[in-house]
């Protein structure tokens, strides 16, 4: 979703700008801030909760104003309605791509889009993965666990996720290798502003993954297999079936969705144990956390800081009003940090409850693949922990990926004890031993 926030060019001079000049905080979307945008949001949330940014978008900080925007009818997800706000005309080729996804339909064909694809992609087939992704990070912790460091990210929480997604598609393995700058360079349009460079090569990311998964729905076509596409292929709904376009947009929805973000719960979550040391040891400790504890790493430091819907009619929103056509920006990081929400918001609570966090959006595009991200998130920590005694950070200062909306490291460096290879007698995250730390 396009969003526009400050420019991390010159800042047109609002009173909030000059506010955040004087108490030397500038835009939240410059690199700089990558590190802690979390002070910034405190700073504008207590003092203009429903920011009128300088492009014309209303940029919401507040809990309770970002999860109503979310559920409210009234607004949609449709960059084509957008008439006020970003520069439309610099948006449009974003626009066109993403006309058949998912994410920019409104009700009916969102809701008759979505229920399709659920019919293929149903809670029983998540948890059939359980297995599989168990036996994938054992493997991916046996190819470090005897040297005693990682990048976490490239060793463990990039290829995670991007093998489930490619076999749960039905992605051949030896054509996985392509997707890692595709998906990185297109899933930057969803940072809006781009400079022309950045645009073109996640256009042209797009247009190759589009041409690939073409590819792959003609032979599925041709030859159904046991996979999602396959299934979303059959999925029939009152007789209706899935377009060629909308299979398409979904497979590569879902693809770019099902890695970019799960990928970096791991490394923001790892990243934000590590700085927590007593949470760490909590969370490895107590195995019964773990899924408290995955619902607290995506609200302190989640993947996705941002999500954007469009006025159909003039609303009310904190004593504004936002016009018809105007984007009101839920920045879903600042509103999981809302101390009206969250008692003590900037601490790691492993065991918060409850924890109504943003982290997945809401409303009827409450992210479809939370079921998935979630036991991915609770496997991969609880292994991890458990695998990779005294884990610490190899590195003063992470540095974090160019990009606002998916929030993510370039790499994070760890260093632990060295620890025999090969599977432990591996207990699934879905029934721990009562207070148990598994032995290796
Ligand atoms: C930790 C991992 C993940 C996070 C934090 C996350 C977060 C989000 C967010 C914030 C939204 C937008 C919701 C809104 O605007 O209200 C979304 C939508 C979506 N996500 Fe996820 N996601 C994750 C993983 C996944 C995975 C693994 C998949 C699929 C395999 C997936 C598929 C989708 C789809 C298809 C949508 C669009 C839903 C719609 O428009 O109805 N996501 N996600």
């Amino acid at each position: 979703m396009a969003i526009s926030l400050w420019l991390p060019g010159p800042m047109a001079v609002t009173d909030l700008a000059a506010a955040l000049a004087e108490a030397n905080l500038s835009s939240p979307m410059l690199p700089e801030n990558r590190g802690d945008p979390y002070r910034i949001y405190r700073f504008i949330r207590e003092r203009e909760p429903v920011h009128h940014a300088p492009d014309g978008s209303w940029v919401l900080t507040r809990y309770d104003h970002s999860a109503a925007l979310l559920r409210d009818p009234r607004f949609s997800t449709n960059p084509a309605l957008l008439t006020e706000g970003p520069d439309v005309d610099a948006m449009s080729p974003v626009r066109q791509v993403g006309s058949s996804l998912m994410m920019f339909l409104d009700p009916p064909d969102h809701t008759r889009l979505r229920s399709l694809v659920s019919q293929a992609f149903t809670p029983r087939m998540v948890e059939s993965l359980r297995p599989r992704i168990q036996s994938l990070v054992d493997e991916l912790l046996d190819a470090v666990v005897e040297t005693g460091e990682m990048d976490v990210l490239e060793d463990f929480a990039y290829p995670l996720p991007t093998v489930v997604i490619c076999e749960l598609l039905g992605v051949p393995a030896e054509d996985r290798h392509q997707f890692k700058a595709w998906s990185a360079d297109a899933s930057r349009l969803l940072d809006g502003y781009l400079d022309k460079a950045a645009l073109d090569k996640g256009m042209v990311a797009g247009m190759y993954l589009f041409q690939y998964f073409t590819d792959l729905v003609h032979e599925r076509r041709k030859e159904p297999r046991n996979d999602l596409l396959s299934a979303m292929l059959a999925a029939e709904d009152d007789g209706e079936r899935l377009s060629h376009a909308e299979l398409l947009s979904t497979a590569t929805l879902l693809f770019i969705a099902g890695f970019e973000t799960t990928m970096n719960l791991v490394g923001n979550g790892t990243l934000a144990l590590l700085r927590n040391p007593d949470q760490l040891a909590r969370l490895r400790d107590d195995r019964s956390l773990i899924r408290t504890g995955v619902e607290e790493l995506l609200r302190y430091d989640g993947p996705v800081h941002v999500t954007a819907r469009i006025a159909t009619q003039d609303v009310q929103i904190g004593g504004e009003m936002v016009r018809e056509g105007e984007q009101a920006v839920a920045i879903l990081g600042a509103a999981n940090r809302d101390p009206d929400q969250f008692p003590d918001p900037d601490r790691l609570d492993v065991a918060r409850t409850p924890n109504r966090h943003l982290g997945f959006g809401g409303g009827p595009h409450f992210c479809l693949g939370a079921a998935l991200a979630r036991m991915e998130g609770q496997i991969a920590f609880d292994t991890m922990l458990r695998r990779l005694p005294d884990l610490e950070l190899a590195t003063t200062e992470p540095t974090y990926r160019d990009h606002y909306v998916i929030r993510g490291l370039d790499e994070l460096r760890v260093r632990f004890t060295p620890g025999p290879s090969g599977p432990i007698a591996a207990q699934p995250a879905e029934a721990p031993p009562a207070g148990g730390r598994k032995a290796t």
